[in-house]
């Protein structure tokens, strides 16, 4: 995905998530994008729809959804950042990337939540682009 078709979705998730009081974060590694959205179920189902039939990506899969009081993301419309798959091995304790799509539910729920969740600080800036 070209950088202009990034910036174009995350234009546009701003709007319209804040008209939803959808938050969450979108994280790129090696082709690959992992969402978080929270909000209320109804609007996440029909946001999910949606983006599930955007043709500017493909293989779309829920790895876990869930009820919780909290949300973690709760400040950003949509927090953006990208890392290395280097970078993802650190973070994560996995050893590769690519080991992560063989991990088994639910422990591919847990290690991809603890590691979402990572992304909740300042740590990993979002680009000059999207602040
Ligand atoms: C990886 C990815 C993540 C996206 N995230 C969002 C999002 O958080 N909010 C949003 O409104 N659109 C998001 N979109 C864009 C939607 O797929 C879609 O273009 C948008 O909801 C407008 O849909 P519509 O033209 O049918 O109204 C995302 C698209 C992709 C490819």
């Amino acid at each position: 995905m070209s950088q202009d078709d990034l910036k174009d979705i995350l234009q546009d998730s701003r709007e319209s998530n804040i008209s939803k009081d959808v938050t969450g974060m979108l994280l790129y590694i090696e082709g690959r994008f992992f969402q978080v959205l929270e909000g209320e179920k109804e609007a996440i189902d029909e946001l999910y729809e949606h983006i599930s039939r955007d043709e500017r990506h493909r293989d779309v899969n829920i790895i876990t959804r869930g009820y919780t009081k909290r949300r973690i993301f709760k400040d950003w419309s949509m927090r953006y950042s990208s890392i290395s798959s280097k970078e993802f091995t650190r973070l994560s304790g996995i050893k590769r990337f690519s080991d992560l799509l063989r991990i088994k539910k639910p422990q591919l729920e847990q290690q991809v939540v603890m590691f979402m969740n990572k992304f909740s600080d300042k740590t990993f800036p979002s680009p000059s682009w999207w602040s």
